[in-house]
């Protein structure tokens, strides 16, 4: 209820004052912040992968302004040696506008990063997004096999069958690769499993499905008792350390981070910057309230 109230007034708070919670989970709103905070990463011997702020645009020129940005992005942070790689969203280069434009624009991202020899993850979106980003992952992934990759969201009621579907592709020598998270979209309960146990058993369904088939997957999850299992089946599958990786948020659950990589796994920061910090943080508040209580201790813990 507080939750709620919350996330309901964050957008009509002054900008200065959701900055005081956001600038724990955003690295700023330029590239040299983004920059800054991924430098800082690198050295603790984590990677990252960047992440410029935007979503659900309504026009293509928005469309070919974002595509250019990463490409100035892909260029600025390969040039200053910075270890990662980049996410990007496709409702941001007008998936939901012109499909084949969408395509075309993505293209181009990935075309710059495999000649710089960098890999693009392309997040998942909410549900009526998931047919059309497969269907682009897939064109991409034939094109570009060891350069693109996908996310999938644990509470789908689909994501089982997508994977079975999807691994048709796999091979070993260009294994698929996937970040594995639980979906932070709200939901109708047909699509998504609701009850936070149920997501965390599909969760590790899809990862034992990943690491029996051996595809390559980034475990991303704040959860300690899913990182504890994702330790469990690792061992049981003897899963080679090339074939999976951790990755976070930024700024969240730094110790239990730190814990991961004490014991030798690769981890990967999901580093967010840009302009549109403001609209997204307030956005993700609406979808998810229960995020309001992290916002609350973000206020007074610094
Ligand atoms: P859960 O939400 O249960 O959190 C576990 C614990 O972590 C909490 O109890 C709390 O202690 C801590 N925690 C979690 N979030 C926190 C926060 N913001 N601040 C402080 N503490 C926090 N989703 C999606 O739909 N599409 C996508 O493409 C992606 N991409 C993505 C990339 C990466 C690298 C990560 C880590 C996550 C995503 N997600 C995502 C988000 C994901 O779906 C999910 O909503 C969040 O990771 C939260 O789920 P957890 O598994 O961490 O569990």
């Amino acid at each position: 209820m507080l939750n709620r109230l919350i996330a309901d007034m964050l957008p009509f708070m002054p900008k200065k004052l959701v900055w005081v919670f956001s600038r724990r989970y955003i690295a700023g709103e330029t590239i040299e912040e983004g920059l800054l905070a991924s430098k800082l990463l690198n050295q603790q011997n984590i990677e990252v992968t960047i992440d410029l702020l935007g979503e659900f645009i309504e026009t293509l020129e928005e469309a070919v302004s974002n595509k250019d940005q990463y490409i100035n992005i892909i260029e600025k942070f390969t040039a200053e040696k910075v270890t990662g790689s980049f996410s990007l969203k496709p409702t941001m280069f007008g998936l939901l506008i012109d499909e084949d434009a969408c395509y075309r624009y993505i293209r181009e991202v990935v075309s710059f990063a495999v000649q710089k020899n960098c890999f693009v993850r392309i997040d998942m979106e909410d549900s009526q997004c998931v047919d059309s980003e497969i269907k682009l992952f897939k064109k991409l992934q034939d094109e570009f096999p060891k350069n693109v990759g996908l996310v999938v969201q644990a509470y789908l009621r689909r994501t089982l069958s997508d994977l079975m579907d999807l691994k048709e592709v796999n091979t070993d020598e260009a294994p698929l690769n996937f970040r594995l998270c639980k979906g932070i979209y709200i939901e109708p309960e047909k699509v998504a499993y609701k009850r936070h146990d149920q997501i965390r058993e599909h969760f590790l369904e899809d990862l034992e499905f990943m690491f029996k088939n051996k595809m390559y997957v980034g475990i991303a999850t704040h959860d300690q008792y899913l990182v504890e299992n994702a330790y469990r089946l690792i061992e049981q599958y003897q899963v080679p350390e090339s074939m999976f990786e951790f990755q976070m948020l930024y700024g969240v659950t730094p110790e239990l981070r730190q814990s991961i990589i004490d014991r030798g796994h690769k981890m990967r920061v999901y580093v967010p910057f840009g302009e549109q910090w403001f609209n997204y943080s307030t956005r993700r508040l609406k979808e998810n309230p229960k995020m309001a209580s992290h916002i609350i201790k973000a206020l007074f813990i610094r």
